[in-house]
Protein backbone atom coordinates (compact mmCIF):
# COMPACT_ATOMS: atom_id res chain seq x y z
CA UNK A 1 0.00 0.00 0.00
CA UNK A 2 1.63 3.55 -0.95
CA UNK A 3 2.01 6.21 1.56
CA UNK A 4 0.67 9.32 1.36
CA UNK A 5 1.47 12.03 3.36
CA UNK A 6 -1.11 15.01 3.81
CA UNK A 7 0.01 17.98 5.48
CA UNK A 8 -2.77 19.84 6.82
CA UNK A 9 -5.05 16.83 6.36
CA UNK A 10 -6.87 17.77 9.55
CA UNK A 11 -8.32 21.08 7.35
CA UNK A 12 -11.16 21.16 5.30
CA UNK A 13 -10.03 20.12 1.37
CA UNK A 14 -7.54 17.62 3.63
CA UNK A 15 -9.97 16.12 5.63
CA UNK A 16 -12.16 15.37 2.30
CA UNK A 17 -9.25 14.31 0.25
CA UNK A 18 -7.73 12.12 3.07
CA UNK A 19 -10.81 10.07 2.80
CA UNK A 20 -11.03 9.65 -0.93
CA UNK A 21 -7.47 8.96 -0.93
CA UNK A 22 -8.36 6.00 1.78
CA UNK A 23 -10.82 4.89 -0.72
CA UNK A 24 -8.57 4.60 -3.66
CA UNK A 25 -6.27 2.59 -1.10
CA UNK A 26 -3.67 5.01 -0.38
CA UNK A 27 -2.20 4.58 3.46
CA UNK A 28 -2.08 8.16 4.78
CA UNK A 29 -0.72 9.93 7.23
CA UNK A 30 -1.84 12.93 8.28
CA UNK A 31 0.15 16.11 9.34
CA UNK A 32 -1.36 19.46 10.94
CA UNK A 33 -0.47 21.90 13.59
CA UNK A 34 -4.51 22.10 14.47
CA UNK A 35 -4.37 25.70 14.17
CA UNK A 36 -7.57 26.28 11.84
CA UNK A 37 -8.64 22.34 12.63
CA UNK A 38 -9.46 19.71 15.62
CA UNK A 39 -8.22 16.41 16.00
CA UNK A 40 -12.08 15.24 15.88
CA UNK A 41 -11.76 15.65 12.21
CA UNK A 42 -9.68 12.39 12.58
CA UNK A 43 -12.78 10.47 13.83
CA UNK A 44 -15.10 11.36 11.33
CA UNK A 45 -12.67 10.20 8.41
CA UNK A 46 -12.15 6.90 10.84
CA UNK A 47 -16.29 7.06 10.59
CA UNK A 48 -16.79 7.72 6.74
CA UNK A 49 -13.81 4.72 5.67
CA UNK A 50 -13.54 2.46 8.61
CA UNK A 51 -9.94 3.45 8.79
CA UNK A 52 -7.81 5.55 10.96
CA UNK A 53 -5.15 7.51 9.40
CA UNK A 54 -1.91 8.32 11.27
CA UNK A 55 -1.95 11.28 12.76
CA UNK A 56 0.50 13.60 13.99
CA UNK A 57 -0.03 17.13 15.37
CA UNK A 58 2.98 19.34 13.96
CA UNK A 59 3.94 22.31 12.50
CA UNK A 60 5.56 22.28 9.28
CA UNK A 61 7.60 25.51 10.09
CA UNK A 62 9.35 22.28 12.64
CA UNK A 63 11.95 21.45 9.73
CA UNK A 64 13.38 19.45 12.45
CA UNK A 65 10.02 17.59 13.17
CA UNK A 66 8.95 16.91 9.87
CA UNK A 67 12.60 15.41 9.55
CA UNK A 68 11.93 12.75 12.43
CA UNK A 69 8.10 12.57 10.58
CA UNK A 70 9.47 10.96 7.89
CA UNK A 71 11.97 9.00 9.46
CA UNK A 72 9.41 7.54 11.43
CA UNK A 73 7.28 6.72 8.41
CA UNK A 74 9.73 5.45 5.75
CA UNK A 75 8.79 5.49 1.99
CA UNK A 76 6.34 8.08 1.84
CA UNK A 77 5.36 7.90 -1.87
CA UNK A 78 4.06 11.21 -2.24
CA UNK A 79 3.09 14.60 -0.21
CA UNK A 80 0.19 16.44 -0.70
CA UNK A 81 0.53 19.90 0.78
CA UNK A 82 -2.63 21.58 2.07
CA UNK A 83 -1.26 23.15 4.85
CA UNK A 84 -1.63 26.84 4.82
CA UNK A 85 -3.12 30.21 6.12
CA UNK A 86 -5.70 31.29 4.15
CA UNK A 87 -7.74 34.27 5.03
CA UNK A 88 -7.69 36.90 2.71
CA UNK A 89 -8.23 39.79 5.12
CA UNK A 90 -5.92 38.48 7.88
CA UNK A 91 -3.39 38.06 5.18
CA UNK A 92 -3.58 41.70 4.88
CA UNK A 93 -3.07 42.67 8.10
CA UNK A 94 -0.57 40.24 9.01
CA UNK A 95 1.43 39.43 5.93
CA UNK A 96 4.68 38.46 7.73
CA UNK A 97 2.66 35.54 9.54
CA UNK A 98 1.05 34.37 6.23
CA UNK A 99 4.73 34.74 4.02
CA UNK A 100 6.46 32.72 6.85
CA UNK A 101 3.63 30.17 7.16
CA UNK A 102 2.74 29.56 3.36
CA UNK A 103 6.57 30.25 2.28
CA UNK A 104 8.77 28.68 5.13
CA UNK A 105 6.53 25.30 5.12
CA UNK A 106 6.85 24.69 1.04
CA UNK A 107 10.97 25.10 1.63
CA UNK A 108 10.97 22.65 4.45
CA UNK A 109 8.99 19.94 2.44
CA UNK A 110 10.91 20.63 -0.49
CA UNK A 111 14.26 20.29 1.23
CA UNK A 112 13.08 17.23 3.14
CA UNK A 113 11.90 15.65 0.22
CA UNK A 114 15.09 14.56 -1.40
CA UNK A 115 16.85 13.64 1.87
CA UNK A 116 13.86 11.04 2.50
CA UNK A 117 13.60 9.99 -1.18
CA UNK A 118 10.17 11.70 -1.58
CA UNK A 119 10.08 12.54 -5.28
CA UNK A 120 6.31 13.69 -5.63
CA UNK A 121 4.11 16.57 -4.49
CA UNK A 122 0.66 18.46 -5.09
CA UNK A 123 0.63 21.70 -4.27
CA UNK A 124 -2.82 23.70 -3.20
CA UNK A 125 -2.84 26.45 -5.50
CA UNK A 126 -6.14 29.21 -6.19
CA UNK A 127 -7.31 30.78 -8.86
CA UNK A 128 -6.63 34.04 -6.98
CA UNK A 129 -3.16 33.49 -8.86
CA UNK A 130 -5.35 34.72 -12.40
CA UNK A 131 -6.64 37.90 -10.71
CA UNK A 132 -9.90 39.63 -12.83
CA UNK A 133 -8.70 37.66 -16.24
CA UNK A 134 -8.61 39.21 -19.49
CA UNK A 135 -10.57 36.16 -21.03
CA UNK A 136 -13.67 34.17 -19.45
CA UNK A 137 -13.26 30.80 -18.86
CA UNK A 138 -10.30 31.27 -17.86
CA UNK A 139 -7.03 28.72 -19.21
CA UNK A 140 -4.01 27.58 -17.35
CA UNK A 141 -2.23 30.08 -19.93
CA UNK A 142 -4.01 32.38 -19.05
CA UNK A 143 -0.85 35.27 -17.53
CA UNK A 144 -0.90 35.38 -13.74
CA UNK A 145 -1.72 39.04 -12.61
CA UNK A 146 -0.31 41.15 -9.59
CA UNK A 147 -1.67 39.36 -6.61
CA UNK A 148 -4.66 41.69 -4.89
CA UNK A 149 -3.47 40.42 -1.09
CA UNK A 150 -0.34 38.50 0.55
CA UNK A 151 -2.07 35.79 0.37
CA UNK A 152 -2.73 35.50 -2.70
CA UNK A 153 1.08 36.41 -3.59
CA UNK A 154 2.28 33.53 -1.26
CA UNK A 155 0.45 31.21 -3.74
CA UNK A 156 2.31 32.76 -6.54
CA UNK A 157 5.39 32.31 -4.98
CA UNK A 158 4.97 29.06 -3.72
CA UNK A 159 4.31 27.80 -7.69
CA UNK A 160 7.26 29.95 -8.26
CA UNK A 161 9.23 28.03 -5.67
CA UNK A 162 8.18 24.33 -7.01
CA UNK A 163 9.24 25.50 -10.46
CA UNK A 164 12.65 26.27 -9.45
CA UNK A 165 13.04 23.38 -7.41
CA UNK A 166 11.59 21.08 -9.92
CA UNK A 167 13.90 22.50 -12.35
CA UNK A 168 17.10 23.10 -10.42
CA UNK A 169 18.14 19.11 -11.39
CA UNK A 170 16.14 17.52 -8.52
CA UNK A 171 14.16 14.80 -8.60
CA UNK A 172 11.17 15.75 -7.46
CA UNK A 173 8.22 16.57 -9.75
CA UNK A 174 4.86 18.49 -8.79
CA UNK A 175 1.33 19.10 -9.70
CA UNK A 176 -0.08 22.41 -9.15
CA UNK A 177 -4.32 22.65 -8.36
CA UNK A 178 -5.66 25.97 -8.66
CA UNK A 179 -8.89 25.50 -6.77
CA UNK A 180 -12.43 27.70 -7.41
CA UNK A 181 -14.10 28.02 -5.07
CA UNK A 182 -14.88 24.62 -2.94
CA UNK A 183 -17.95 24.05 -1.00
CA UNK A 184 -19.83 22.19 0.38
CA UNK A 185 -19.31 18.94 3.01
CA UNK A 186 -18.97 15.14 2.51
CA UNK A 187 -22.94 13.59 2.01
CA UNK A 188 -22.26 11.66 5.40
CA UNK A 189 -22.10 14.97 6.93
CA UNK A 190 -18.86 13.27 9.05
CA UNK A 191 -16.33 16.09 8.26
CA UNK A 192 -17.00 19.52 6.68
CA UNK A 193 -15.90 23.50 6.95
CA UNK A 194 -15.15 24.52 10.16
CA UNK A 195 -14.95 27.90 10.35
CA UNK A 196 -13.42 29.66 13.42
CA UNK A 197 -15.13 32.53 14.22
CA UNK A 198 -16.95 35.03 11.69
CA UNK A 199 -16.96 32.81 8.61
CA UNK A 200 -14.93 35.46 5.44
CA UNK A 201 -16.54 32.74 2.84
CA UNK A 202 -19.74 32.87 2.03
CA UNK A 203 -21.28 29.35 2.18
CA UNK A 204 -20.28 29.47 6.03
CA UNK A 205 -21.72 32.58 6.11
CA UNK A 206 -24.79 31.79 4.47
CA UNK A 207 -25.48 28.30 6.07
CA UNK A 208 -24.61 30.31 9.83
CA UNK A 209 -27.60 32.91 8.67
CA UNK A 210 -29.98 29.86 7.88
CA UNK A 211 -28.90 28.26 11.46
CA UNK A 212 -29.91 31.48 12.84
CA UNK A 213 -25.97 32.08 14.10
CA UNK A 214 -25.65 35.55 12.25
CA UNK A 215 -28.72 37.37 11.79
CA UNK A 216 -28.62 38.19 8.14
CA UNK A 217 -25.77 37.74 5.05
CA UNK A 218 -24.49 40.59 3.49
CA UNK A 219 -23.99 40.49 -0.25
CA UNK A 220 -21.11 42.56 -1.27
CA UNK A 221 -22.33 44.33 -4.15
CA UNK A 222 -25.33 44.42 -6.91
CA UNK A 223 -23.68 46.71 -9.01
CA UNK A 224 -21.17 44.61 -10.96
CA UNK A 225 -21.13 43.83 -14.81
CA UNK A 226 -22.44 40.51 -13.98
CA UNK A 227 -26.11 39.75 -15.34
CA UNK A 228 -27.44 40.41 -11.54
CA UNK A 229 -25.25 42.82 -10.84
CA UNK A 230 -23.49 40.62 -7.70
CA UNK A 231 -19.95 38.70 -8.26
CA UNK A 232 -19.51 35.69 -10.54
CA UNK A 233 -17.90 32.43 -9.11
CA UNK A 234 -17.13 28.71 -9.75
CA UNK A 235 -18.02 26.64 -6.98
CA UNK A 236 -17.02 23.26 -6.90
CA UNK A 237 -17.82 20.74 -4.88
CA UNK A 238 -15.22 19.41 -2.27
CA UNK A 239 -15.62 15.86 -2.92
CA UNK A 240 -14.92 16.09 -6.43
CA UNK A 241 -12.12 18.33 -5.66
CA UNK A 242 -10.80 16.06 -2.79
CA UNK A 243 -11.06 13.25 -5.96
CA UNK A 244 -8.77 14.97 -7.70
CA UNK A 245 -5.90 15.14 -5.62
CA UNK A 246 -6.09 11.04 -5.67
CA UNK A 247 -6.09 11.29 -9.24
CA UNK A 248 -3.13 13.91 -9.59
CA UNK A 249 -0.98 11.60 -6.98
CA UNK A 250 -1.47 8.15 -9.25
CA UNK A 251 -0.45 10.36 -12.00
CA UNK A 252 3.05 11.15 -10.93
CA UNK A 253 3.48 7.52 -9.19
CA UNK A 254 2.64 6.03 -12.22
CA UNK A 255 4.64 8.26 -14.16
CA UNK A 256 2.35 9.72 -16.56
CA UNK A 257 3.07 13.17 -15.87
CA UNK A 258 4.04 14.78 -19.25
CA UNK A 259 6.14 17.17 -17.68
CA UNK A 260 7.79 17.85 -14.54
CA UNK A 261 5.43 20.63 -13.16
CA UNK A 262 1.54 20.53 -14.37
CA UNK A 263 -0.95 23.06 -13.38
CA UNK A 264 -4.59 22.31 -13.71
CA UNK A 265 -7.69 24.48 -13.00
CA UNK A 266 -10.09 22.72 -10.57
CA UNK A 267 -13.86 24.16 -11.40
CA UNK A 268 -16.89 22.94 -12.71
CA UNK A 269 -16.64 25.18 -15.87
CA UNK A 270 -20.25 27.33 -14.55
CA UNK A 271 -20.08 30.95 -13.42
CA UNK A 272 -22.70 31.06 -10.69
CA UNK A 273 -23.51 34.85 -9.02
CA UNK A 274 -23.97 35.35 -5.25
CA UNK A 275 -27.54 35.89 -5.60
CA UNK A 276 -27.83 32.84 -7.53
CA UNK A 277 -26.03 30.87 -4.95
CA UNK A 278 -28.79 32.65 -2.20
CA UNK A 279 -31.81 31.74 -4.29
CA UNK A 280 -30.37 27.82 -4.98
CA UNK A 281 -29.83 28.08 -1.38
CA UNK A 282 -33.93 28.69 -0.43
CA UNK A 283 -34.81 26.31 -3.39
CA UNK A 284 -32.65 23.88 -2.23
CA UNK A 285 -33.71 23.67 1.81
CA UNK A 286 -36.75 25.57 1.92
CA UNK A 287 -34.85 27.84 4.60
CA UNK A 288 -35.71 31.92 3.86
CA UNK A 289 -32.34 33.89 4.24
CA UNK A 290 -31.99 36.94 5.54
CA UNK A 291 -30.03 38.86 3.39
CA UNK A 292 -29.05 42.51 2.47
CA UNK A 293 -27.19 44.27 -0.24
CA UNK A 294 -24.19 46.08 0.69
CA UNK A 295 -21.20 47.72 -0.40
CA UNK A 296 -18.53 46.01 -2.19
CA UNK A 297 -15.74 44.03 -0.45
CA UNK A 298 -11.89 45.48 -0.95
CA UNK A 299 -10.01 42.93 -3.29
CA UNK A 300 -13.26 41.18 -4.51
CA UNK A 301 -12.93 40.40 -8.21
CA UNK A 302 -15.95 40.65 -10.03
CA UNK A 303 -16.15 37.43 -11.79
CA UNK A 304 -14.11 33.82 -12.52
CA UNK A 305 -14.95 30.55 -13.49
CA UNK A 306 -12.46 28.02 -14.88
CA UNK A 307 -11.76 26.51 -18.27
CA UNK A 308 -11.11 23.06 -16.91
CA UNK A 309 -10.86 21.29 -20.44
CA UNK A 310 -7.72 20.30 -19.50
CA UNK A 311 -7.80 18.47 -16.31
CA UNK A 312 -10.92 16.50 -17.99
CA UNK A 313 -8.84 15.52 -20.87
CA UNK A 314 -5.48 15.11 -19.03
CA UNK A 315 -6.55 13.92 -16.01
CA UNK A 316 -9.87 12.03 -16.79
CA UNK A 317 -11.57 14.12 -14.00
CA UNK A 318 -14.84 16.32 -14.03
CA UNK A 319 -16.52 18.13 -11.19
CA UNK A 320 -19.92 16.46 -11.29
CA UNK A 321 -21.88 17.27 -8.02
CA UNK A 322 -24.90 19.83 -9.20
CA UNK A 323 -25.10 22.87 -7.31
CA UNK A 324 -27.90 21.63 -5.73
CA UNK A 325 -26.94 19.06 -4.17
CA UNK A 326 -23.77 20.53 -2.93
CA UNK A 327 -25.58 23.29 -1.40
CA UNK A 328 -27.71 20.64 0.34
CA UNK A 329 -24.59 19.16 1.96
CA UNK A 330 -23.53 22.37 3.46
CA UNK A 331 -26.65 22.47 4.81
CA UNK A 332 -26.70 19.06 6.26
CA UNK A 333 -23.39 19.45 7.73
CA UNK A 334 -24.30 22.96 9.15
CA UNK A 335 -27.13 21.38 11.29
CA UNK A 336 -25.10 18.32 12.59
CA UNK A 337 -22.49 21.43 13.90
CA UNK A 338 -25.84 23.03 15.66
CA UNK A 339 -26.79 20.15 16.92
CA UNK A 340 -23.70 19.33 18.13
CA UNK A 341 -23.73 22.85 19.88
CA UNK A 342 -26.79 22.96 21.19
CA UNK A 343 -26.53 20.16 23.01
C1 LIG B 1 -11.43 34.11 -1.47
C2 LIG B 1 -10.13 34.55 -2.05
C3 LIG B 1 -9.45 33.39 -2.70
C4 LIG B 1 -9.19 32.32 -1.69
C5 LIG B 1 -10.46 31.92 -1.02
C6 LIG B 1 -10.06 31.05 0.14
C7 LIG B 1 -10.43 36.90 -2.69
C8 LIG B 1 -10.49 37.85 -3.81
N1 LIG B 1 -10.33 35.61 -3.02
O1 LIG B 1 -12.25 33.71 -2.55
O2 LIG B 1 -8.22 33.80 -3.20
O3 LIG B 1 -8.58 31.23 -2.29
O4 LIG B 1 -11.20 33.06 -0.55
O5 LIG B 1 -10.91 31.04 1.17
O6 LIG B 1 -10.52 37.29 -1.55
N2 LIG B 1 -19.58 37.14 -0.42
C9 LIG B 1 -20.67 37.87 0.03
N3 LIG B 1 -20.92 37.89 1.37
C10 LIG B 1 -20.14 37.23 2.29
C11 LIG B 1 -19.04 36.49 1.81
C12 LIG B 1 -18.78 36.47 0.45
O7 LIG B 1 -21.39 38.47 -0.76
O8 LIG B 1 -20.42 37.32 3.48
C13 LIG B 1 -19.30 37.07 -1.87
C14 LIG B 1 -17.95 37.62 -2.26
O9 LIG B 1 -18.02 39.00 -2.55
C15 LIG B 1 -17.65 36.78 -3.50
C16 LIG B 1 -18.35 35.46 -3.24
O10 LIG B 1 -19.30 35.71 -2.23
O11 LIG B 1 -18.21 37.35 -4.62
C17 LIG B 1 -17.39 34.38 -2.77
O12 LIG B 1 -16.65 34.88 -1.67
P1 LIG B 1 -15.66 33.94 -0.84
O13 LIG B 1 -16.36 32.71 -0.40
O14 LIG B 1 -15.05 34.80 0.24
O15 LIG B 1 -14.58 33.50 -1.89
P2 LIG B 1 -13.63 34.37 -2.84
O16 LIG B 1 -13.62 35.78 -2.45
O17 LIG B 1 -14.01 34.04 -4.24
Amino acid sequence: MQKILVTGGTGYIGSHTVVELQNAGFQVVIVDNLSNSSAEVVDGIARITGIRPDFEQLDCLDCEGLDKLLAKYKDVAAIIHFAASKAVGESVQKPLLYYRNNLVSLVNLLELMPRHGVENIVFSSSCTVYGQPDFLPVTEQAPRKPAESPYGNTKQICEDIVNDTVHSGTKIRSILLRYFNPIGAHPSAEIGELPLGVPQNLIPFVTQTAAGIRPKLSVFGNDYSTPDGSCIRDYINVVDLAKAHVIAAQRMLTGKSKSPVETFNLGTGRGVSVLEVVNTFEKVTGVKLSYEIVGRRAGDIEQIWADPTYANAELGWQAKETLENTLASAWKWQQKLTAAGSK
